[in-house]
């Protein structure tokens, strides 16, 4: 789902996103015999029933809450709808208004996936690690693009243009980019675009596997 960056006691940044993708990858991955762990940003949907559910509202607390379980995980997969930035400081009262506009300074949150991805880079281990992607135009050669800066095996990207795809909707139309390429899948239900991510990332997980078993 989404993050939310506080800017005062009571106002926030936030976004669209519902946490359905997520949510169905949880549901999925729980019904193959996975034992799954949602981070969840607030959302309004009800989560499914899985093994352990930490509740997080900021981007810093979805880093913190995902670093610290990354490490004992065979997969990651980052669904959520992370804020890029968040309000530099937070005001500690309600911001009264005064003038007839205001400025906001925002910095940039940690990429929790990038990081991920770089500490997998550096330590030669890690958990398998899918991403999303939310694009608007050429979403094939920014998926492939994301997935060579992010260091992931595969990246989920999804045509946000449209009104049938993507945020706070049932049904997704995404674009799987791996290694060897990237596929384009028709519109669906997130259940089963949620099957399809798994069956490619079952198939991962017997190459990685073969590979280990095959260097030792
Ligand atoms: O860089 P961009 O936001 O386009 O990448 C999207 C992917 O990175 C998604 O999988 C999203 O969950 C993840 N992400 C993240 N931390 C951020 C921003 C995005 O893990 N701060």
């Amino acid at each position: 789902g989404p993050t939310l960056e506080d800017l005062d006691p009571v106002r926030f940044i936030g976004n669209r996103s519902s946490g359905r993708m997520g949510f169905a990858i949880a549901a999925e991955a729980s019904r193959r015999g996975a034992q799954v762990t949602i981070v969840a940003g607030p959302t309004t949907v009800e989560p499914p029933r899985v093994a352990e559910l930490v509740k997080v509202r900021s981007a810093a607390e979805m880093h913190q809450a995902v670093i610290a379980r990354a490490d004992r995980s065979d997969v990651v997969v980052m669904a959520a709808a992370v804020a890029d930035y968040t309000p530099a400081e937070r005001a500690p009262h309600k911001v009264h208004k005064e003038d007839d506009t205001l400025t906001l300074v925002l910095k940039r949150t940690p990429d929790i996936l990038g990081e991920l991805g770089r500490r997998r880079l550096a330590s030669g281990r890690g958990p398998l690690l899918v991403g999303f992607g939310a694009e608007t135009e050429h979403v094939e050669e920014q998926g492939a693009a994301k997935r060579q800066r992010k260091q992931v095996d595969l990246i989920v990207a999804n045509d946000v243009a449209r009104s049938d795809a993507g945020f706070d909707v049932e049904t997704n139309a995404v674009t799987i980019v791996g290694e060897g390429g990237s596929e384009t899948l028709p519109l669906l239900p997130k259940s089963q675009v949620a099957a399809e991510i798994l069956d490619r990332v079952e198939k991962l997980l017997v190459q990685n596997a073969a590979r280990a078993e095959a260097n030792r």
